[in-house]
């Protein structure tokens, strides 16, 4: 079977469908083992794999996340169209308790939406267009507390990048062993919870929000598709563009760390800089107008074999890195994003590049990437160093491969 096949199977093999208010929707789960709901910014990638087989099949996938959409322009993280299967662990995530199971999170994850809706096109992007805008009006309305443009995100679940080392030393844990960072990464939970998930509280009486590279970084480059989409509505493409400019700009003047050469997230109100590197400094690649110097700079330090260019680009920590492991667990713990290397990463990264000229090494990580799914199957990670699959298999946006 070709690379493009299987991906195909993937995708229908790991579909599911959940009714709401009557109507039937579909979408593909990441994992049926493992992750068994609709995860937002999955379903915006496995819509861009979709699009390339089945437009209609495509535009199913977000109509499942636009069905949860709220009046104020929210669409939430998770839906758990099969409540059966809500486990412990995410409990924390939402509203609900005592024995009453949610239906989403109170989450949101990294707005590759536009983008998706971009990549289908056609009527249904016109369709969509207004719930669209109201979710990016919704980040910057709901999401920006300080007013400089960075969107901040309340919990490292909205990161879609769990448990990079970047959050553990946000929360500034003493311990550094795999216990200790699992448990510290439920506390700002907890306290969200408590708070009723009210953003106005939680930015009043809590210090851990991010304003997160990756977040910010697609935040930008939405706004873009966004304002491409938007057709005659003149007003909505000059705000999604002022809004695109607003967030580069602030990006690179308060997020961008000339000594280290690389973007870092700015924790809490006094936006402390937390300087450790990973993944999440990189992305900004994304943004075509970037000064030239800062891309240059980001693109030395992903080719550098050191550090991000390892033997199967690009891990999610860079090797040599105090808190680099090469699985995605460790001591059996599942503690993700903390050195392997995952398919939609690679494929954001992979379009910087083209974006900045460089073709090369993109079609480099293009060539790796289809080379570890030859290998280890549609994974949820694979090791940097060896190439080995871990975390979960028959992994859903691991089919970006497809699309490199
Ligand atoms: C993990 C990932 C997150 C993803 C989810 C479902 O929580 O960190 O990015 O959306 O799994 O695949």
């Amino acid at each position: 079977m070709s690379l493009e096949d299987g991906a195909r199977a993937l995708l229908e093999a790991n579909t599911r469908t959940g009714e709401k208010d009557g109507l039937t929707y579909r979408f593909s789960v990441p994992s049926v083992r493992s992750y068994p709901f609709q995860w937002f910014w999955d379903s915006c990638f496995h819509a861009v794999v979709w699009s390339r087989f089945d437009r209609e099949r495509a535009a199913d996938e977000l109509r499942g996340l636009l069905a949860w959409q709220r009046d104020d322009g929210f669409i939430p993280h998770v839906v758990f169209w099969d409540r059966s299967q809500i486990r412990l662990g995410q409990v924390w995530h939402h509203l609900e308790s005592r024995g009453r199971r949610p239906r989403t999170t109170e989450y949101v994850q990294p707005p590759v939406l536009a983008q998706a809706v971009e990549r289908i096109g056609g009527d249904f992007a016109r369709d969509v267009l207004p719930a669209v805008a109201a979710f990016y009006r919704y980040l910057a309305r709901a999401r920006d507390p300080d007013g400089d443009g960075l969107v901040s995100i309340v919990a490292q679940f909205e990161s879609g990048l769990d448990y990079s080392p970047v959050y553990s030393d946000g929360a500034r844990i003493p311990r550094r062993d795999p216990v200790s960072i699992y448990v510290h990464s439920r506390r700002p939970e907890v306290v969200n919870k408590l708070l009723g998930f009210d953003l106005a509280r939680i930015f009043r009486y809590t210090d851990y929000h991010h304003e997160d590279v990756l977040f910010n970084a697609i935040y930008a480059d939405g706004l873009r598709a966004l304002a491409r989409l938007a057709g005659d509505d003149a007003e909505l493409a000059a705000w999604a563009a002022a809004t695109a400019d607003r967030v580069t700009a602030a990006l690179v003047q308060r997020s961008w760390d000339e000594e280290a050469g690389l973007f870092f997230n700015l924790v809490g109100r006094n936006e402390k800089r937390l300087k450790h590197p990973t993944i999440i400094s990189l992305l900004p690649l994304l943004l075509p107008d970037l000064p030239a110097g800062i891309a240059d700079s980001l693109i030395a330090q992903l080719a550098d074999e050191r550090t991000f260019w390892t033997p199967w680009p690009v891990p999610s920590v860079p090797r040599g890195d105090r808190s680099f492991a090469a699985d995605s667990h460790v001591w059996r713990i599942r503690l993700i994003w903390r050195g392997p290397c995952s398919m939609n990463t690679n494929w954001l990264l992979a379009h910087g590049l083209r974006r900045h000229g460089r073709d090369d090494l993109a079609d480099e990580i293009a060539v790796r990437s289809r080379r570890l799914v030859e290998r280890g199957g549609f994974n949820e990670f694979y090791d940097p160093l060896g190439g080995r699959p871990v975390g979960a298999a028959d992994f859903g946006w691991a089919t970006l491969a497809v699309d490199l």
